[in-house]
């Protein structure tokens, strides 16, 4: 199905999006106020235009680090089985940590990655997910901060890929096939 020729409508605008980060970075700073350092996690490779722009806002000590999961593989459907291909570099015991993800769909990832940060002791852990599709759900699974909810389309864009495609648009579309 990728050779198929898709259009892509624009759902979220680059200008949209830069707001609702720097409202999200508002809320993140009064949370994190006391912290002496915060790691950021982004979860590879969807999230590394979110954070990119994310930390950039935000004005806290910060480290990033960066985790891969498995996901969709190249189609569109979730796998539902996460494996964890590049763990992080540095160990969490006793810090802050920000999870970073594009995407909240069925949420066995939040769900999995949550559950192994958790397990290394962290001091606090908060999530965050740029995009959440709640009527996808299977697990019972919410981010602690989300810049938008959207209906059950597939979206490209703003560091999302369909196939490995379409990652490098500034804004979030969403895909069509006429
Ligand atoms: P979940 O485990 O089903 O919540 O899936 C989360 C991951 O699936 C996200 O981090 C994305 O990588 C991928 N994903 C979910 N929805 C979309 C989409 O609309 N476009 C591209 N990737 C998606």
């Amino acid at each position: 199905m990728t050779d198929r020729r898709y259009v892509i409508d624009e759902m979220i605008s680059a200008k949209e999006i830069a707001a609702r980060i720097e409202a999200l970075c508002r809320e993140i700073q009064t949370e994190f106020k006391d912290t002496d350092k915060l790691v950021v996690v982004g979860l590879l490779r969807g999230s590394f235009v979110f954070i990119a722009d994310l930390v950039r806002e935000l004005d806290l000590p910060i480290e990033v680090d960066f985790l891969e999961a498995s996901s969709y593989g190249d189609g569109m459907e979730s796998s539902r089985e996460v494996r964890i291909l590049k763990d992080l570099r540095g160990a969490i015991e006793g810090r802050d940590v920000l999870l970073v993800e594009d995407i909240v769909d069925t949420g066995h990832t939040l769900h999995h990655v949550t559950n192994l940060l958790q397990s290394r002791n962290p001091a606090r852990l908060r999530t965050i997910a740029l995009l959440d599709k709640p009527s996808r759900r299977e697990v019972d699974m919410k981010a602690n901060w989300t810049g938008f909810e959207i209906p059950d389309e597939f979206v490209v864009g703003y560091g999302i890929d369909y196939a490995q495609r379409n990652r490098n648009l500034p804004y979030i579309g969403k895909v069509r096939f006429p």
